[in-house]
């Protein structure tokens, strides 16, 4: 059985790792963590620590470790389907059938000889249009009136006569029909001479698989006589109020869309010219097609390898900059953005950008995504604003500026903390105290949207009460004075100590770390008192630094010479640069150590335990790297 990522997700949230493993091992709360004696090995003192912030466990002692799921198979020695099973029933979300999934996609074929054209064209003149839903203020069947013969063109795609009544698949059928619309394509000058219109080559209509949908009101019944039912059921034949069925695409040039493992689920047709309203018909939501769960072009940018993803507005946007050598742009199918597309493109890369219209419109669209964008922002999380020229979209400025311009262009667009910046002092007179107060309440709203745990909500309220003038940032007291240099090569533990020093709320992202630190280390001195005065730190960031300054004031020596010699003010000016950085050095040193261990175990089991948390390590910093 494949358990999909969403489900697994699904039942780990449901599910707390502290109450779980309560239940087989004695914990005792020892400040942030939970700790008892390991169940995997045996020990007298409690080494077996358990994270509810994360929702994992680590024994520092045979370095076992994982999540809800790992814990149970391992200390029951189960597969993976078995305990997820269990935690499925316990948690009241369902795994999925197998059987049920291959119902939900069936429809029923019919045993029904090709229709003869003649038979099925309407006969008498129909009064009213077909549905009001698609506001068609024009007869739908007029033209078949005055048409001899309308269907001759069509040869039907399958030609079976009286085949027997049999199951068809819901993605069979979206293929043949995404080729069919292939193949009309070249039946029609117009619509081939509307995309040479829009400048699109001939590979790039066959990169995306563009195709055509005619004119005549029944086309995909004449081509699928079969069908009816599966077609029906994926909305691309509609039945009017006077129940008669008609295509809901017809001379439209048309876009499937393809889900992310490249399978067709539905369509976009656009008109041919922009007085026919409206200007895009998508296919609706159907079983296999869950517009606000698909991103347009997310398929063929991994197919291409992209790095970088821009959220842009339309499919021909998309199609446009991969035409130009922008690889990664996606578009939603014509719904507002939501928190499924972002966290969709967040697992692609840790950076992403969104791209806007200069105007008001696109001004009002930017703010609600940053609205919906940022309680996702954690773990290193960056996300990039692109407003584009005024009367320009994607498309029609990668036109205008060539690859190289629009590339800077897209590079210089601002992160998020200095889009929001921009965002909130746009109207505002930041020279008067009263402007800086309101655009800090107004930041304090948006920031109040950053997840809890992180450490951005901190710091983009910082960077605002320096960019404003409010305070002054600490700088340390630095000695000039030789004799007080140490005067050694400044090392990864320095940098780390100097960010702490500036930022004590990032200790959180060198909290695993700190198990690592040999004991004769500053740093390993540092994180130990970070450790007890943390919950207790001030919100604000001078007055934390001084605190934690206080309690490291038998070190404050070595410390005002690391900051000297590491400059990690400048260094660390942007929020998300600080975030960064925090993270390299926590997950850098955390490898460095290892590979020390490991030189030198105390067991089989430790050995074969350190090699596999330096794996998983080791992939995390590639993904980190890549991204
Ligand atoms: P836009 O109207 O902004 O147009 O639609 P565009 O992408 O620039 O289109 P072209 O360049 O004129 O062809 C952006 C997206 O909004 C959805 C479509 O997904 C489209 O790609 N849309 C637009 C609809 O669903 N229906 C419409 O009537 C218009
Ligand atoms: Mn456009």
């Amino acid at each position: 059985m494949a358990i999909p990522q969403h489900t697994i997700d699904q039942i780990l949230d449901r599910t707390d790792i502290v109450d779980l493993i309560g239940q087989r091992v004695k914990l005792k709360k020892t400040g942030r963590t939970y700790s008892g004696c390991c169940p995997f090995h045996q020990e007298k003192s409690p080494s077996f620590h358990v994270y509810r912030d994360k929702q994992y466990y680590h024994c520092f002692g045979c370095q076992a470790n994982g999540n809800a799921i790992r814990f149970l198979m391992d200390i029951d020695n189960r597969n993976f389907v078995d305990v997820m099973k269990d935690l499925s029933s316990q948690t009241g979300i369902e795994l999925p059938k197998d059987n049920q999934d291959s119902k939900r996609l069936s429809y029923k074929r019919e045993a029904k000889t090709v229709a003869e054209p003649s038979k099925t064209a309407p006969v008498t003149p129909v009064q009213s249009p077909p549905t009001t839903e698609l506001q068609i203020d024009h007869d739908p069947f007029e033209e078949f009136r005055n048409v001899d013969d309308p269907f001759a063109q069509f040869e039907p795609f399958q030609t079976f006569n009286e085949a027997p009544a049999q199951e068809g698949n819901l993605y069979d059928l979206l293929e043949n029909v995404a080729q069919f619309y292939e193949r009309q394509l070249p039946q029609s000058q117009s619509a081939q001479q509307y995309f040479r219109h829009r400048g699109l080559g001939v590979e790039t209509i066959q990169f995306w698989r563009l195709g055509y949908a005619p004119e005549d009101w029944q086309h995909l019944e004449k081509a699928f006589p079969q069908d009816v039912q599966g077609l029906k059921l994926l909305g691309l034949i509609r039945t009017s109020d006077k129940g008669r069925d008609f295509d809901l695409l017809r001379d439209r040039v048309i876009f499937p869309i393809r889900d992310a493992k490249g399978r067709v689920v539905g369509f976009g047709g656009r008109a041919l010219n922009d007085e026919i309203k409206p200007k895009y018909i998508n296919s609706p939501d159907s079983e296999v097609f869950h517009k606000n769960q698909l991103l347009y072009g997310l398929y063929e940018g991994r197919k291409q390898k992209a790095q970088d993803w821009l959220m842009v507005e339309g499919y021909m946007d998309v199609i446009a900059l991969q035409q130009n050598g922008i690889y990664g742009a996606v578009a939603t199918l014509g719904t507002a953005s939501n928190t499924e597309h972002l966290n969709i493109l967040f697992k692609q890369n840790n950076r992403i950008t969104i791209a806007f219209d200069g105007d008001a419109a696109g001004q009002k669209a930017a703010r609600r995504t940053l609205e919906i964008a940022l309680p996702l922002l954690n773990d290193g999380r960056e996300l990039k604003f692109f407003v584009l020229p005024n009367d320009h979209d994607p498309d029609s400025l990668i036109r205008r500026e060539g690859l190289e311009n629009f590339q800077r262009l897209l590079q210089q667009a601002p992160l998020l903390s200095d889009f929001v910046f921009a965002h909130l002092t746009q109207n505002q007179d930041i020279s008067s105290p009263e402007g800086k107060s309101l655009v800090m309440a107004e930041l304090r709203q948006l920031t109040e949207l950053l997840p809890k745990t992180g450490s951005f909500r901190y710091l983009l309220n910082q960077s605002f009460k320096e960019k404003l003038g409010f305070g002054k940032r600490w700088t340390p007291q630095l000695s000039n004075d030789a004799s007080l240099s140490f005067n050694i090569r400044t090392k990864d533990e320095d940098f780390a100590i100097a960010i702490l020093m500036h930022h004590p709320f990032l200790y959180i992202h060198f909290e695993t770390l700190r198990a690592f630190v040999p004991s004769h280390e500053l740093l390993s001195h540092i994180l130990n008192i970070l450790n007890r005065i943390f919950d207790n730190l001030p919100d604000d960031q001078e007055l934390a630094t001084y605190y934690v300054l206080g309690a490291c004031s038998t070190f404050s020596l070595e410390i005002a010479d690391i900051m000297r010699r590491t400059n990690i003010e400048v260094l660390t000016h942007a929020p998300e640069m600080a975030d960064k950085l925090a993270t390299e050095y926590a997950l850098g040193l955390q490898e460095k150590y290892l590979r020390q261990k490991l030189k030198d175990p105390n067991s089989l089991l430790e050995s074969r335990n350190l090699r596999q948390q330096l794996n998983e390590l080791t992939k995390k910093i590639g993904l980190r790297l890549l991204s």
